[in-house]
């Protein structure tokens, strides 16, 4: 719920279980921030510091900048008194740079605004309630409209904020930040995801120190590197309990999220597009969008972090008709071939996979232009005849023949110098006037702030798909951005291209579902580079990553679902030693890992061995018994292998705790030692509950929830290295 209280001009924005407030103040009217956490009754205005020193400028304008460098803010300006980092930096047609935003006016309203050309949060089933603040800098003709929605049952709240030009001139926008946060918590730690290739997301903690702190990424993708979530959490947070504040940004291009802790040891959270290669004109009359940030807050420990943006990812980002549906085992020839396939190869592996119970074949890199390694072809979206001899339709014609649906890769961005693209348009590519740019996988990016080059790519990549009964897409990425430059822009908006990549790549997504809206899209970024909730808005699941061994993927994968569904996150069966890491892992223990998530094989399936392969249709009974409950359940973590460097539990129970699924790996073996015993969460207290372990009937239970959570569960401990078990609990 949204008040507003005229007479103390502040605005209380209540969720179930969280209160945000900001107040007016001063007869400028600055639009302070007074609290967010635990909901509470009041708005807290008596905690905003303006009756001590510095005053408010009314009071005493002779300490003006000390008050502007202290004032908990909700959209700091720039260069104006307030010396941390702003919300907001701009260049005026005089090159200034000052901006201050002060109270225009509010509306709230229950319709969503959706931001042009972004993703955007929408109310879906629910209801949402949001407040628009409106601030104007008449100095610089600009107007901010602050956009807060209230997910109220999920504790989310999302930010973001539309600049105005209301003057006449142009003005660049230098910094925007979709979320500014003055808070004071100077005894909680920051919590991070950090990463790099085969290594996505593995969580950081540390401690907040003076001055900035930040992740951010300037690699033209959200990045393997850093990834747009920051926690705060307080001491001794747990999964269970202590407070936590998690924040999100939906954004798949350039981006910043900093802490900064200032001399009075208050906080101030910003999170925005990175600064670093952003510039962005706005003419006269023109807006300018930025994306949307996510805040939650709990003080019941990470898993409700967790759950309230799993809850918010499902149900107010994720639109694919596929959201609710199973998704159809797949798999895919990556692994089982690179780019040494053809026909009748990719139909063999169908045939056997038909037999197993697989549902859609994906047929992956290397079936178009000439390609026949890295080097080459890509920008020629036309099937390679000598390979898919017979052509793309004949084959999809056989998969669809066999019982199988048939998917295809494609990297619709890049472009290789070995292409026909490249030979009629060496000048689509990103590249600074007078500079080799520096090739990566031999490739280099299409220039997409061009509107002519996205035409040319998308209608190839329509053609494809209109060629045949293509049911599923993986849109892969498999280099980052450099020498940024394009001959579209004159030398004056050269610094617009990151953001105009990040539009153009959601512009062909939208115009690829609108195109094709059943079909299935599946993101991905040399494996996890582009795992956000931006993609998430176009693709129900993300390939997690290139690493499929099951013990590196228990790291990525608690990583990831620290902040999204596993309904997300797609993981695959591959075949050992892993081609990653050489590692040699039982079939039902990597088959278990990739249950919680979207759940395929990417191997061979003629070449494993037989007892491999009789293993499987078990696993798609598996799989299709117990997918509603792990894509739509609550996610609680029980232990990490991360931190623990033994063993890793997690359990999704579902919303209306009648059942539970606990997946429980012990990574390596141990001479003489006990059973683990296990607490287990988020079972019904009151519910009795029967507990069936796979493959250990012995160790079956029948207890009230109360006494799983409390006195626990005994695992036994296992024979061998990277042993598991999946425990199905249900309600009786
Ligand atoms: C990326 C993907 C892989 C595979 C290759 C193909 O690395 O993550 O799954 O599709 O590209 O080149």
């Amino acid at each position: 719920m949204i008040t507003f209280d005229e007479k103390n001009r502040m605005f209380k924005l209540d969720t179930k279980n969280t209160t945000y407030s900001i107040a007016v103040v001063d007869e400028e009217g600055f639009a302070g921030h007074v609290y967010y956490g635990r909901r509470i009754s009041d708005g807290a205005l008596h905690t905003l510091r303006i009756n001590e020193n510095p005053f408010v400028p009314s009071v005493n304008n002779r300490d003006r900048s000390s008050f502007l460098d202290s004032f908990p803010t909700e959209f700091a300006g720039n260069n104006v008194g307030d010396y941390r980092e702003g919300a907001i930096a701009i260049k005026d047609v005089n090159g200034g740079e000052a901006v201050s935003f002060f109270y225009e006016g509010y509306e709230i309203t229950d319709k969503k605004p959706i931001l042009p050309g972004l993703p955007s949060s929408f109310a879906g089933k629910g209801r949402t309630e949001t407040l628009i603040l409106r601030l104007k800098d008449d100095a610089a003709g600009l107007k901010a409209e602050l956009y807060y929605t209230l997910f109220a049952d999920i504790d989310i709240i999302t930010r973001s904020v539309s600049i105005i030009n209301c003057g006449d001139a142009p003005v660049k926008l230098t910094r925007i930040m979709s979320l500014c946060l003055d808070m004071e918590a100077e005894d909680y730690e920051l919590m991070t995801l950090h990463g790099s290739w085969a290594r996505e997301r593995a969580i950081d903690v540390r401690p907040i120190g003076y001055g900035r702190t930040n992740v951010g990424s300037a690699r033209g993708e959200t990045s393997h590197q850093e990834h747009p979530f920051l926690g705060l959490v307080s001491p001794r947070c747990a999964q269970d309990n202590g407070e936590v504040y998690g924040f999100n940004f939906i954004y798949s291009g350039n981006f910043l999220a900093q802490v900064e802790k200032n001399q009075f040891d208050s906080l101030r959270v910003t999170m925005g597009i990175n600064p670093e290669y952003f510039e962005f004109e706005i003419k006269p009359g023109e807006n300018f969008y930025a994306p949307e940030a996510v805040m939650t807050y709990s003080d019941r420990g990470l898993s409700a972090m967790t759950q309230n943006f799993h809850d918010f990812f499902r149900e107010h980002i994720i639109r694919s008709p596929y959201k609710d549906k199973p998704r159809p085992v797949l798999i895919n020839n990556w692994e089982a071939t690179y780019f040494d396939f053809n026909t009748d190869k990719l139909l063999d592996i169908a045939r056997e996979a038909a037999k197993s119970g697989i549902e859609m074949l994906v047929m992956d890199d290397g079936w178009f232009g000439h390609r026949n390694d890295d080097n080459t072809s890509l920008g020629d979206w036309f099937v390679n005849e000598s390979k898919i001899n017979g052509g793309l339709r004949h084959l999809v014609d056989e998969v669809n023949a066999l019982g199988l649906k048939f998917g295809i890769w494609l990297e619709p961005e890049m472009i290789s110098k070995d292409s026909e693209a490249y030979k009629a348009h060496p000048d689509y590519c990103i590249k600074v006037k007078g500079r080799t740019p520096a090739p990566s996988r031999n490739q280099y990016v299409m220039d997409l702030s061009r509107p002519e080059v996205v035409d040319f790519v998308y209608d190839q990549v329509k053609k494809v798909l209109s060629s045949a009964n293509i049911e599923y897409v993986k849109w892969d990425m498999n280099r980052q951005l450099c020498d940024l430059g394009s001959i579209y822009l004159d030398s004056d908006h050269q610094g617009e291209l990151s953001h105009r990549y990040v539009l153009a790549v959601y512009e062909m997504q939208e115009r690829l579902l609108s195109d094709f809206p059943n079909l299935l899209l599946e993101n991905c970024s040399g494996g996890g580079a582009r795992f956000d909730g931006g993609m998430l808005y176009y693709s129900p699941q993300i390939w997690c990553s290139d690493d499929t061994d099951a013990v590196e993927r228990l790291m990525i994968q608690e990583g990831t679902a620290l902040v999204y569904p596993v309904s997300a996150m797609g993981a695959h069966v591959s075949d050992c030693p892993n081609h990653t890491v050489g590692r040699v892992t039982p079939f039902e223990t990597r088959g278990r890992v990739a249950l919680c998530g979207t759940f395929g094989y990417e191997l061979d399936i003629t070449k494993i061995s037989e007892e491999d392969r009789a293993a499987i249709p078990g696993q798609i009974e598996k799989y299709h018994k117990y997918n509603s409950l792990i894509s739509t359940g609550d996610y609680y973590r029980l232990a990490s292998y991360s931190k623990n460097r033994f063993y890793d539990a997690y359990m999704i129970v579902s919303k209306d705790k009648n059942e539970a699924i606990m997946t429980f790996v012990q990574v390596l073996g141990r001479p003489n030692h006990h059973s683990r015993l296990l607490k287990l969460s988020g079972l019904d207290p009151e519910k009795e509950y029967m507990v069936e372990f796979e493959n250990d009937e012995k160790s079956n239970v029948r207890a009230h929830g109360d006494t799983l959570m409390n006195a626990g569960l005994l695992v036994r401990n296992m024979w061998g290295d990277f042993a598991s078990t999946l425990v199905y609990i249900h309600s009786v």
